[in-house]
């Protein structure tokens, strides 16, 4: 059966936020009024600013439009690190009433923390990009993000709350009882990564769950970098509306931007808390609207954490606003330190799931495996058949020549593809990993 118009779950105006439909001037006076007391904040409370706005010559009273940020030294991971763990907190301790981290692949985890007000900001956020996503007050929500250091499952409990829905705290894992809960409980709406989405759509088929009669109406989908192929794949199956939710947990955790069921055009950054800029990822210099380079954010209103410049390593591009007055940033292609060069040409994971999903027979479930051929690196992609050509060697083969040829046409290099049956290939619980170094 085809989904519901979107259009038919775009909020009405009147239960926005003024701000999220006002002119461009108004939010920009809110956002240097809040950016100036952001940036004294961070300056009288946190050393490691202090320091490096003096070695910088530049003070907050400096900052007089938003163009002056620019001067403003920028914040890495590498300082968050180094300041483990409270070390940028800019208030005292003792009015931090959460702390969240994110686990890393090497070192010490990054911690995050929130004064009251943060998590009521927050909350308010998340809320708001649901409802851009089409929930509403009185929906039943599951939440399958992870509950725990990860901001993914309490950033989502908190803003499903805040907008008065049922919430059901799930978390991730133990797939089947996933799906006997969304049988029994009837959720209107999901919020969940987009790889484990797939994999519990998967497990739906499998349990017999006949598509027409699932409750889902909308998922609220991120935490990774996803394509618009998966977003095909996972509305063809009929269940529901697949929506981009972005976020990271230095600047607050889901909830920076969110699409608008309406227009599934980019992700519309709440910028009246978190101030967006795109810059060179080599030079740091910054590039105007609508080119392509890193993702960086001051926040406007945060308490415990001050965060000035963040550079988050994503790629995108900044487009003006549409459904919302507020800036779209284009959904996320992958991160710098994702990026594989293979044989001098660069590559990012989504690039092959895009090709994985236009290849008949092959289902979306995918992993990269890099290793060492002689001297040379060399990638493999593990993918698995669709069920319905599950045994059938011919269809396989056939499907693994088509990618190599899609990549070395489309991308201008050499891969081997390994086609696995229907459950080989790990699946997600979570957020997916994409790539397995063997070098
Ligand atoms: O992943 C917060 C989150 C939870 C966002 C649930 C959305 C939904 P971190 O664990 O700190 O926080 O990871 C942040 O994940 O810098 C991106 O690289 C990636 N990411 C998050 N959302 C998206 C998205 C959470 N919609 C890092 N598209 C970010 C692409 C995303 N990448």
């Amino acid at each position: 059966m085809p989904l519901k118009p979107a259009s038919d779950y775009a909020p009405r105006k009147e239960d926005l936020d003024p701000i999220e439909i006002a002119s461009r001037d108004e939010i920009s006076a809110l956002q240097l009024q809040r950016l100036q007391s952001t940036l004294a904040h961070a300056y009288d409370n946190v050393a490691i600013y202090r320091e490096r706005f003096d070695a910088a010559g530049i003070h907050p009273d400096d900052v007089k439009t938003l163009d002056d940020l620019a001067r403003v030294p920028f914040t890495t991971k590498a300082e968050l690190r180094a300041s483990y763990p409270f070390g940028m907190f800019a208030v005292p301790r003792e009015q931090v009433v959460r702390i969240h981290a994110s686990s890393g692949t090497t070192g010490k985890p990054t911690v995050v923390g929130y004064t009251q007000n943060d998590v009521d900001m927050w909350a308010g956020l998340v809320a708001r990009s649901m409802r851009a996503a089409g929930a509403r007050p009185g929906d039943i929500v599951h939440v399958a993000y992870g509950y725990g250091l990860f901001t993914g499952g309490l950033g989502a409990h908190y803003g499903a709350e805040k907008l008065a829905c049922t919430v059901i705290p799930v978390s991730g894992g133990m797939t089947a009882r996933q799906i006997q809960l969304i049988e029994d409980f009837r959720p209107r709406v999901i919020m969940v990564t987009p790889s484990y989405m797939l994999n519990l759509l998967d497990e739906m088929e499998r349990q017999g769950v006949d598509p027409d009669a699932c409750s889902l109406e909308i998922g609220l989908h991120g935490a990774e970098p996803w394509t618009p192929e998966i977003r095909r794949s996972i509305e063809d199956r009929g269940v529901m509306h697949a929506i981009d939710i972005y976020g990271l947990s230095e600047v607050i955790g889901p909830g920076v931007s969110c699409e608008c069921v309406e227009t599934k055009d980019g992700l519309h950054i709440w910028e009246d808390h978190f101030y967006p800029e795109i810059v060179d990822p080599e030079t740091g210099a910054p590039v105007a609207d609508g080119e392509i380079g890193e993702l960086v954010f001051t926040s406007l209103t945060k308490e415990a954490l001050p965060i000035i410049r963040y550079r988050t390593r994503d790629l995108t591009r900044l487009l003006p606003g549409t459904a919302r007055s507020m800036r779209r940033m284009q959904k996320i292609t992958g991160r710098s330190d994702d990026m594989i060069i293979l044989r001098g040409v660069n590559l990012f994971p989504t690039q092959i799931e895009e090709l994985v999903l236009k290849t008949d027979t092959l289902s979306p479930h995918y992993q990269l495996e890099r290793y060492k051929d002689g001297n040379l690196d060399a990638l493999k992609v593990h993918v698995e058949v669709d069920a319905g050509a599950a045994g059938d060697d011919a269809a396989k083969s056939a499907a693994a020549a088509s990618l190599v040829s899609k990549v070395k046409d489309l991308i201008g290099v050499s891969i081997s593809v390994d086609v696995h049956e229907p459950g080989e290939v790990a699946r997600s619980e979570g957020k997916a990993q994409r790539v397995v170094d063997k070098r």
